[in-house]
């Protein structure tokens, strides 16, 4: 990555349900590609929140009695909650109830408006209230369901104003096609150029308000209410200072972040960010988003993990019983980027333990503690080396740039495998030269000294590449190496930064205990 401004964002999250795992894991994602980008000296603002608009909120504040304001209130800060909670720190919480967001939205819309993109008309098609669009005939199942919601259609006709978002088709089409990074993984790019291969329909982005007045009103007719989607993509400009006005009359607007935007998605709503906002982005004068993200699902099962389905597992949960750090890494090791991946908890207790607590916490506790005893804390001389122990620290030194090379081609996963197979490593060495066994040997100090020296050097890169996954961890694991504690996060160009022979080093580290699976459910 260069060294530049960048944004990042997830979607913001419906408030029809609290946050569940699902929504967890994007903006746990996008905090992992926050700190990560941190740790390359870049200057990022990471924006999340919530979508609060629409017919499925108001028929949830309506169910819980509560007035569509109030309700949207209580669940919007259960999300603020929770990913406090989680340790996640995004630099904007978008709501698209605050005012400002009223104005944009109008603003832009009259813009459009006057620009002759929008029309009104009579329409009539199948309408899935779970997705909240129209869905093509192709786009249901063999069933006639919604695949997503494993709902009906509902047909609906009705007067409404729609943008004419087939005029900027073409103009889109061209962009995927000179921008092949535009949508990773490439199979979503190619789903997105699918969808453009027929002729776009004109988008409905009004609802009228006899059907619902739980919305942002049309600034050219009182009889209407903004269509969701239309309202809520706009977020993403708003969060960095769009007001509605032409971007490049607005002084505010962060243009050097929208330049290096990357929107974090799950592919159930490709469609919504690959086809509409760029086509309104388009419409407005505003260049595509840098780049999409998009995620596959968490399963449960065969099915994804949904409120709908009611078969979610709760983060809050999950933090309160086993900790953050090692729910977090689970999710990001386990999930294949782009593809689905099934959440058992077996799965997760089995990652966790092999990777955490008999991984990277193991090989720091054995080693520091015999650095403890032996050397009195104090960093090993490196006099005495051989060349095993070279060649360790020389692999060891190869993790930091074979982690960034997955982590630029967005293969998180694989880019924390990485860092796993440096800790194994670590252990082999350290299994293969037994420094118990050389401590109980004075003849063998120096092979001792050298033996720990190298693990505590090894120690000290792993510390900088874990920081994006587990920054406790690798906080807690710096101090114990020595280095001074800081709350910014190790710059990958700190790599190489050796602890002084003879530094006084700090406390041993507990860094993840081994996880159980509790008896009851
Ligand atoms: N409000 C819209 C987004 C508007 S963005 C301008 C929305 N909200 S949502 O709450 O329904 O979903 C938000 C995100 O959570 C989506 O990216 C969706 O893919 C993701 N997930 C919801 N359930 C999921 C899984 N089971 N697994 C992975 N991600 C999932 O859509």
């Amino acid at each position: 990555m260069k060294n530049s401004s960048m944004y990042l964002t997830t979607p913001l999250y419906y408030v029809n349900a609290r946050p569940h795992l699902g929504h967890a894991y994007t903006t746990i994602l996008v905090d992992f590609v926050k700190n990560f980008a941190k740790q390359q000296g870049r200057d990022v603002i990471f924006l999340t929140g919530t979508d609060e608009h629409g017919e499925k909120i108001a028929q949830s504040s309506e169910k819980s009695g509560k007035s569509p304001q109030e309700f949207t209130d209580e669940v919007s800060q259960t999300f603020r909650d929770a990913w406090k909670k989680l340790g996640l720190k995004p630099d904007v919480f978008y709501r698209t109830t605050q005012p400002e967001h009223y104005e944009l939205v109008k603003k832009s819309l009259q813009r459009l408006k006057d620009k002759g993109d929008i029309h009104f008309t009579t329409y009539s098609g199948k309408y899935c209230v779970g997705c909240e669009r129209f869905r093509t005939d192709q786009e249901w199942d063999e069933k006639g369901l919604c695949p997503d919601h494993q709902t009906p259609a509902e047909i609906r006709e009705e007067s409404n104003y729609f943008f004419k978002m087939g005029k900027y088709q073409d103009e889109l089409k061209k962009y995927y096609a000179e921008n092949s990074e535009s949508i990773v993984p490439s199979n979503y790019l190619k789903e997105a150029q699918a969808m453009l291969s027929e002729p776009l329909e004109d988008l409905c982005i009004s609802r009228p308000i006899e059907r619902l007045k739980w919305g942002i009103p049309l600034p050219f007719d009182e009889g209407y209410v903004t269509y969701v989607w239309f309202d809520a993509l706009l977020n993403y400009l708003g969060g960095i200072g769009y007001t509605g006005d032409e971007i490049d009359k607005t002084p505010g607007f962060k243009s050097e972040f929208w330049e290096n935007s990357h929107h974090f998605i799950g592919k159930d709503i490709l469609k919504t960010h690959a086809v509409y906002w760029p086509t309104m982005l388009l419409a407005l004068g505003v260049k595509p988003p840098k780049q999409l993200l998009v995620n596959g699902f968490w399963l449960m099962g065969k099915l994804k993990m949904s409120k709908s389905l009611g078969n979610v597992v709760d983060p809050i949960l999950v933090e309160e019983t086993f900790g953050a750090e090692p729910f977090r890494y689970y999710l990001l090791r386990d999930m294949s980027f782009g593809a689905d991946s099934s959440f058992t908890w077996e799965s997760f207790i089995l990652r966790s333990n092999a990777e955490l607590a008999n991984g990277i916490g193991n090989l720091a506790s054995r080693s520091l503690t015999l650095i403890k005893k032996n050397f009195d804390s104090k960093m090993p001389s490196r006099a005495t080396r051989e060349d095993g122990d070279h060649a360790l620290l020389k692999s060891i030194e190869k993790l930091p740039a074979a982690f960034c090379e997955e982590f630029e081609k967005a293969r998180y996963h694989m880019a924390i495998g990485k860092f796993a197979e440096a800790v194994a490593e670590c252990d082999r060495y350290i299994n293969e030269h037994k420094p118990w066994a050389l401590a109980k040997d004075p003849d063998q100090r120096g092979r001792l000294e050298a033996v720990l020296g190298t693990v505590a050097d090894s120690l000290s890169i792993l510390s900088v590449v874990m920081a994006s996954v587990l920054p406790e961890g690798s906080r807690k694991l710096r101090v114990a190496l020595g280095f001074a504690d800081s709350e910014e996060l190790p710059l990958f160009s700190e790599v190489g930064n050796y602890i002084a022979e003879g530094a006084s080093l700090g406390e041993v580290p507990r860094l993840y205990p081994r996880l159980e699976l509790p008896k009851e459910d």
